[in-house]
Order: structure tokens, then C-alpha cells, then sequence
């Protein structure tokens, strides 16, 4: 991407080590039970199945795609749902998996729209807790890594679809135009 830079941020060790945990966290905390992990496309696809891999309690599994963003780096507000929830999670404990938290729009509206179906309960796993932006106030139950600034992409993260295919995470940085 011309124009722009990348630093690492999270190498890939450093991020398996910690989904692992978080898969052995979330498995303790559901010992006896199978929750349904609905992972919200297209970022979550790396940490989605690499959670999954790492759990040691039964789990069914689901997809909602919804985007926030446009092209570019900052975030629009507006959410478009174009694909739901398709397993029936009436009376069932439901854990949304998504990449980054940032305003925090995209999972209040898809908590809101889950807590309508009626499941015993709704938590919230993101691998990255992106702060700066923060617009509403969420409950995040479980999370990878806090970041406090900065445009994130790789592992499954983009910059106009871009660097998701990349193993590890990094910061994006605009680079100095030469004087
Ligand atoms: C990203 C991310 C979240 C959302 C977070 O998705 O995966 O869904 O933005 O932003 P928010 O907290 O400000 O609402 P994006 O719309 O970029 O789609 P993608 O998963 O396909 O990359």
C-alpha cells in the first residue's frame, strides 16, 4: 500500500500463545455446557478457527457478516447485516467472537439484535480491545489483547481488504512524504 508502512505489533507466537489461553479460559467457564461461538465475518476467520482448535469442550458454531467500515481507516457507523444467524439459539449460551472492538457499534447492534432470539445468555470474546474510539459502553467477557491506538491489520485484519492473510499483527503508519 503506497503511502503506508507497517511496525509489527503481535507476532504470531505471541498471538497463538494467547488465543490458546483464551480458549482454555473459556472452556473452563463453560465446563458441562456446548455453547454456540457465532464468529462475525470476515476479519474473525484466523482467530475464529484457531479458538475453536483449542477448546476442550464441545461448541457449535455459527456465522453473522456485518461491516461497519467502508474503505479507509476510519469507522462509518453504519452497520449492514447481510448475512444472520442461521442455528436456532433460543435458550442456548451464545458467545459472539469477533476480531477488534473499536467505536464498539458493530457488537452492540449485534447483541442487541442475538439478545432478541431469546438465548440463556450472550458474551463477548474479541481478540483485540481497541479503545480510542469507543462510542457506546459494552461488556467485553473475554479478550486478547488491549491496543490503544493505531490501525490494526493482519491476521484476518484489512486495510481495504489488504494484509489479512498475514500471520502476524501490525500497525499501519503513514509514511513521511519526503520534503
Ligand atoms: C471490523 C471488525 C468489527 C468492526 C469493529 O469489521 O471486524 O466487525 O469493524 O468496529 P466497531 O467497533 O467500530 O464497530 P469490518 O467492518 O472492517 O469488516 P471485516 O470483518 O470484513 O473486515
Amino acid at each position: 500500500m503506497e503511502g503506508y508502512g507497517k511496525e509489527i505489533l503481535l507476532s504470531r507466537d505471541k498471538i497463538q500463545k494467547r488465543v490458546r489461553e483464551l480458549a482454555l479460559d473459556i472452556s473452563r467457564d463453560y465446563q458441562g455446557k456446548e455453547p454456540i461461538l457465532i464468529g462475525i465475518l470476515n476479519g474473525v476467520i484466523f482467530f475464529f478457527t484457531d479458538l475453536i482448535r483449542n477448546m476442550t469442550i464441545p461448541v457449535k458454531l455459527d456465522f453473522i457478516r456485518a461491516a461497519s467500515y467502508g474503505s479507509g481507516t476510519a469507522s462509518s457507523g453504519v452497520i449492514r447485516f447481510s448475512k444472520d444467524v442461521e442455528i436456532d439459539i433460543q435458550g442456548q449460551d451464545v458467545i459472539v467472537v469477533e476480531d477488534i472492538v473499536d467505536t464498539g457499534l458493530t457488537l452492540s447492534k449485534i447483541k442487541e439484535s442475538l439478545e432478541k432470539k431469546g438465548p440463556a445468555s450472550v458474551k463477548i470474546c474479541v481478540l483485540i480491545d481497541k479503545r480510542e474510539r469507543r462510542e457506546t459502553e459494552i461488556t467485553i467477557d473475554y479478550y486478547g489483547f488491549h491496543v490503544e491506538e493505531g490501525f490494526i491489520v493482519g491476521y484476518g485484519l484489512d486495510f481495504n481488504e489488504q494484509y489479512r492473510h498475514l500471520p502476524d499483527i501490525f500497525v499501519l503508519k503513514e509514511k513521511e512524504s519526503p520534503t
